[in-house]
């Protein structure tokens, strides 16, 4: 298969286009930072890289948290506009597979239950909460403690900021050509993705990247809130399989189908805090009880969608995956 992977030079994008080569499939790398030509809102470039191309990965974006509120356009002109822009000139060259990278973000906080009222949604944490230390996120019917579990695909959406937004847009727009094209659309909703080539830390880097930079600069690694916030940390190169998997499936034409992508094994960031630095021989991390406002709790995935249709399965443990990440190289600079 001739695959065109949008951001084949970023840090997923790379493991993606290595995976569909070692399966013997022809990837063909799509990205500004390869080609300032490249870029997904272009389409007259776009639609020439489409010829002969049988299926799309697109991982192209803006990632991150981003800085407030000032780069929100940028993030709308990346990631929604170029998916736009990419989607049109598909339906033009007539290609009919999709695979998105998706992300948990649109979900907003976890799924929660209340020995109470059971499954309930809590909202976005107050500054006066979190100010106080109160971090956990309580029943917004009774104010009771709430247990955390795993979201499953069909919980409702709720994206917290610009990034989480405009990923959920890209969904919505893919799902809409899936509709006027026939052509089927998979969104694989990456949790947190850690492993060799992750960025250095910047406003748009995942947690793991700044406790990596930080233990390679001989610092200890910062870690926010009580530490007890609940993640999957998902390695790339299971995502990369994930990819592959969703790409040489048979998968619905006329919709789009989402997929969580994680290990399915919930851990804390101040878990991950402590394998890393133990893997780097120190320092141990400091707990500071900062917070970044649009930051969940928790939030944990149910992969097992992506198991039992694409016969998908993590491979990478946490601890061998951590070992790895505390020893593997990180790229410099900011993306995109
Ligand atoms: N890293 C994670 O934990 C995570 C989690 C959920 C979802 N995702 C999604 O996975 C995808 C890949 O993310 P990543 O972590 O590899 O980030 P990355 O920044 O390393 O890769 C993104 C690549 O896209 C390219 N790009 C950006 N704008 C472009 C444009 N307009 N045209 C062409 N290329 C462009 C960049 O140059 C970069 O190489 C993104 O869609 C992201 O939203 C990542
Ligand atoms: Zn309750």
């Amino acid at each position: 298969m001739r695959v065109l992977v949008t951001g084949g030079a970023g840090f997923i994008g790379s493991h993606v286009v290595e995976a569909l080569r070692a399966r013997g499939h022809e990837p063909l790398v799509y990205d500004v930072r390869a080609d300032p030509a490249s870029d997904v809102r272009n389409p007259d470039t776009v639609s020439r890289a489409l010829t002969g191309v049988d299926a799309v990965c697109h991982q192209a974006a803006m990632v991150g948290l981003g800085a407030g509120f000032s780069d929100a356009a940028e993030y709308v002109s990346r990631n929604d506009l170029g998916t736009a822009v990419l989607l049109t000139a598909m339906a033009d060259a007539g290609v009919r597979r999709l695979v998105l990278a998706g992300s948990m973000v649109v979900y907003g906080e976890g799924r929660y239950t209340c020995v109470r009222h059971g499954v309930v949604r809590p909202g976005p944490r107050a500054v006066t909460d979190l100010d106080a230390g109160r971090f956990e996120p309580l029943c917004p019917v009774c104010g009771a403690q709430l247990s955390p579990g795993l979201v499953g695909e069909d919980a409702p959406v709720d994206p917290r900021n610009v990034y989480a937004t405009t990923k959920l847009a890209q969904e919505h727009l893919a799902a809409a050509w899936a509709r006027a094209t026939g052509g089927s659309a998979v969104s694989l909703r990456y949790h947190n993705v850690y492993g060799p080539g992750m960025p250095r830390d910047t406003p748009y880097a995942g947690v793991a990247s700044f406790f990596r930079s930080a233990l390679a600069r001989g610092e200890a690694p910062r870690v926010y809130e009580d530490g007890r916030q609940r993640r999957d940390f998902v390695h790339v190169r299971d995502v990369a399989a994930a990819n592959v998997a969703a790409l040489e499936a048979s998968s619905r034409g006329g919709a789009l189908t989402a997929y969580n992508t994680g290990s399915g094994k919930p851990h804390t960031v101040g878990e991950m805090a402590r394998a890393l630095a133990s893997a780097c021989g120190g320092p141990e991390p400091v707990v500071t009880g900062e917070y970044r406002l649009g930051d969940v709790r928790h939030i944990t995935a149910d992969s097992a969608r992506l198991r039992a249709e694409l016969g998908w399965e993590a491979g990478v443990s946490f601890g061998e995956g951590m070992r790895e990440f505390a020893r593997a190289g990180m790229r410099q600079g900011r993306s995109g």
